[in-house]
């Protein structure tokens, strides 16, 4: 500290630490078919956001991305789209994906002074997908600015975001019911033992209700809608008390708007097929656990996560279905960024949980 050449070498060495300390900003994102969520190290979630974007099919521009397009659902002229570039879990658009995680990423880049922006990323991937939509995925992070990118199965997410312990000798199932996918997964040692990724979910269950309001009540109703009646009185067991919604839509004898009352038995009635899928794969998956795995997963209870795990009374119905004790975990839509975020913390101790080194080399 004596002379002012040392001094001036510690002032450098913190500007750089400073400045170049933030060049590998790590940044997660549980890339949903119903939400995106980002995380950023050092930050938490910053970004939670539908999984909408909005574009204007004759030029092809894209006018909104987010909370922005969602509010155009539905609502847009005909040469104005609000697609949802993933579908079922997996990349429908390329292009569209590539758009959108260019947006989110830009978005929490931004506001940081940093002379090189380009982060190390980390994405949540239903188990199901192939190789080739690995690749895609991996691919729209890398064009979209990410300098590395690592890819993380869902659930394992999940499960690491609900703290079970994954990396021990130990069973643990989770069930993730987000809006396109539901992904069950029994996990140890940190790996995958068994999993089921089924196509449906969340918004199978609003497309349950349109068809049944349909049938039941010639009754023409729009997603939106159809996903406020789930929220609102969406069950999957029988309730203490009754529930009720009006459900406004267009009389398909009419023409004109009618409201009709539902209550929560039709709701239950009309999501009964999907809760029915999902809760028979469970099953399935249960079955073929080996029976070490089994009794810890009794001890454990399975753990629920996603926005469809809030359906009233699914844990309840599970539990009865499958004998084992169910638990509905904290937060349950955040559940994968927040594993996303544990990994980024700790990438020396939990890069067993990522997808193979292999996968993600060549275009590292
Ligand atoms: N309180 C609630 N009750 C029932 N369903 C709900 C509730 N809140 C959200 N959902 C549903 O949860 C789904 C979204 O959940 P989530 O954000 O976990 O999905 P995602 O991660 O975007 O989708 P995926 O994991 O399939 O790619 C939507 O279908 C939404 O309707
Ligand atoms: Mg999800």
């Amino acid at each position: 500290m004596s002379n002012p050449q040392h001094f001036f070498e510690i002032i450098k060495k913190r500007f750089f630490k400073r400045f170049f300390g933030q060049l590998t900003q790590d940044i997660g994102i549980d890339l949903g078919t119903a939400n995106t969520l980002v995380y950023v190290r050092g930050k938490g979630i910053v970004i939670n956001e539908p999984s909408v974007v909005a574009v204007n099919k004759r030029t092809g521009q894209i006018l909104a991305i987010g909370r922005e397009a969602k509010k155009m659902v539905g609502k847009t002229p005909g040469h104005i789209v609000a697609t949802r570039p993933l579908i079922d879990g997996v990349v429908s658009d390329f292009e569209i994906t590539e758009q959108m995680l260019r947006y989110f990423i830009n978005k929490v880049t931004q506001d940081n002074f940093v002379l090189f922006r380009r982060p190390r990323v980390l994405i949540g991937i239903p188990s199901g997908v192939t190789e080739v939509e690995k690749r895609a995925v991996m691919e729209a992070a890398l064009n979209a600015g990410a300098r590395k990118v690592f890819l993380i199965d869902e659930p394992m997410a999940a499960a690491i975001g609900a703290r079970l312990p994954v990396t021990d000798a130990t069973g643990n199932m989770i069930v993730d019911i987000g809006g396109g996918t539901t992904e069950i997964a029994v996990i140890s040692l940190g790996g995958v033992v068994i999993s089921r990724s089924l196509r449906v979910a969340g918004d199978e269950m609003n497309e349950d209700i349109v068809r049944y309001s349909r049938d039941e009540f010639n009754l023409l109703v729009g997603d939106k809608t159809a996903e406020e009646a789930k929220i609102a009185i969406g069950s999957a067991y029988q309730q203490r008390e009754r529930l009720i919604f009006a459900l406004r839509g267009r009389d398909l004898v009419s023409g004109l708007p009618k409201e009709v009352v539902t209550t929560d038995e039709h709701m239950r009635e009309a999501i009964s097929r999907s809760i029915r899928i999902i809760v028979n794969n469970i099953k399935t998956v249960v079955e073929e656990t080996p029976p070490e795995l089994l009794a810890d997963i009794m001890h454990r209870g399975i753990i629920l996560a996603g926005g469809g795990s809030l359906i009233r009374g699914l844990d309840k119905l599970i539990a009865n279905q499958t004998g084992i004790p169910v638990r509905l975990m904290e937060d349950p839509l955040t559940a994968v960024v927040r594993g996303t975020g544990i990994v980024l913390d700790d990438m020396d101790q939990l890069k067993e949980v990522l997808i193979s080194e292999e996968a993600n080399k060549p275009l590292g």
